[in-house]
């Protein structure tokens, strides 16, 4: 039977365990100094490894491989494979959200008074933890009060702030984040090999990117991807699989909000959402995107700060060209400002209002009448030469000559005709 990768690959030993270094380097150590605490609350987003954390302590405890704890299990013992299978019987694993019940949970208390039967310590490990009742809380506060010696409590949760305080200050608490985007990949690198999947550098990052740093679903989407059947997996397949919007898509959009093309960015998002992308997922995209730009605006040489393909960089530094710090700001505030309204039954709708809102914003931010400052014709090329630096200053002044002025002035004429040179490099770009 073919396993999936997420299990195939859950780690055995603290050492497998990706990032979470503080945390894999204090229970190592408890565990060499015999000084692990009676109760855990393991607290953080999902998939970034509680659960399978929490395994491996109750092995590292209880292995019968060596008399005292290890912090190698040896993966093979008894102890070690019930607890693999949650069948072990000093090792009780609970999921909140589907048994909350107090009677249940009185009943496992009892048990834990109990000598543990093969291993060392009596284990209970509840996994999301933060829905169980107010009763079966206070079942379980007497046992954490005055444990027994044999007792060790892992309370797993990614909502801690929902478990009660009289729980988590008798608890050592673990905050486990997010991997990081390297990290993931370089996980994610060697399943593959390992594996013999054919992937993409590129398209691995994207796997990781489309995922946040969540190990369990990057692995979930390799293994969806190798059922392509594909000689090489490519970053398209990533975008087309995981619902994730692409870099080229989102490059397209922008260009149209700096040439004030609306229609065209309707006709984007109609496509996104026909695809299935929710609304929310278009909101993260374009801020994340604007962030990228704003990155690039500021830091010319900060792709790696951004993740961006070289190519999508590219593209970006010519777009940043048009748009302001102010502008970029306004743009991010505006959307943020409609965030909650992408969980509303008419999400796409108020998209659809945000993108036209956006280009308003952008049009009005960069009509600012640059020319209010400008004392002498040198000031306006000066303006000239930030809005289009690839022209030097003799092409520029060329085009100043040539400038047939309206009214007897050339200030308005020249910001058109500047803005029209960086509309016709946008579209070549
Ligand atoms: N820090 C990690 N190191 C290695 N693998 C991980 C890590 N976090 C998650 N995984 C992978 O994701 C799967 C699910 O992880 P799990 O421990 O259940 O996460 P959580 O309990 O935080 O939701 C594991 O089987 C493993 O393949
Ligand atoms: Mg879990
Ligand atoms: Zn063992």
């Amino acid at each position: 039977m073919y396993t999936p990768l997420h299990l195939k690959y859950r780690p055995q030993q603290l050492s497998q365990i990706v990032g979470q270094e503080h945390i894999v380097r204090t229970l190592n150590n408890a565990i060499l100094l015999k000084k692990t605490a009676p109760a855990y609350v393991f607290t953080g987003p999902k998939g970034t490894g509680k659960t399978s954390t929490a395994r491996i302590l109750a092995k590292s405890l209880n292995c019968q491989s060596t008399e005292e704890p290890t912090t190698e299990p040896c993966g093979e013992c008894n102890s070690c494979q019930t607890i693999s299978h949650s069948s072990s019987l000093d090792v009780t694993e609970l999921d909140a959200a589907s048994h909350s019940g107090v009677d249940n949970i009185r009943e496992i208390v009892s048990n834990l008074q109990l000598k543990p039967i093969e291993g060392k310590y009596k284990i209970l490990i509840i996994d999301e933890c933060h829905a169980l009742s107010h009763q079966s809380w206070q079942a379980l506060l007497k046992t954490l009060e005055q444990p027994p010696v044999h007792v060790v409590f892992i309370f797993c949760t990614t909502e801690v702030h929902k478990v009660p305080e009289t729980i988590t200050s008798r608890c050592q608490k673990f905050d486990f984040r997010r991997v990081t985007l390297s990290l993931v990949v370089n996980y994610l690198e060697k399943v593959a090999h390992q594996e013999g999947i054919n992937i993409n550098p590129l398209a691995l990052t994207a796997v990781a990117k489309a995922n946040k740093g969540h190990l369990r679903d990057s692995l979930k989407l390799l293994d969806q991807l190798t059922l392509l059947g594909e000689e090489e997996i490519t970053p398209n397949w990533v975008w087309e699989l995981s619902g994730i919007i692409p870099e080229y898509d989102l490059v397209t959009f922008f260009e149209n909000i700096t040439l004030r093309e609306i229609t065209g960015n309707l006709g984007i998002l109609q496509d996104w959402i026909e695809c299935g992308k929710h609304p929310i997922t278009v909101h993260t995209s374009l801020v994340s995107f604007l962030k990228d730009l704003l990155v690039c605006k500021t830091n010319p040489d900060g792709r790696n700060i951004t993740q961006l393909e070289e190519e999508t960089w590219n593209s970006l530094t010519t777009i940043s060209k048009s748009w302001s710090v102010n502008h970029i700001h306004s743009a991010i505030a505006l959307l943020m400002a409609r965030q909650n309204l992408m969980r509303d039954e008419n999400a796409h709708l108020w998209m659809e209002a945000t993108i036209i809102e956006i280009v308003q914003t952008t049009k009005s931010s960069s009509q600012t009448q640059p020319w209010k400052d400008w004392k002498t014709a040198q000031d306006a090329i000066n303006w000239a030469k930030e809005q289009l630096p690839h022209l030097s200053q003799t092409q520029l002044q060329e085009h100043w000559q040539k400038l047939t002025p309206i009214n007897g002035k050339k200030a308005l004429v020249w910001v058109e005709v500047i803005q029209k040179l960086q509309q016709t490099q946008l579209q070549q770009a």
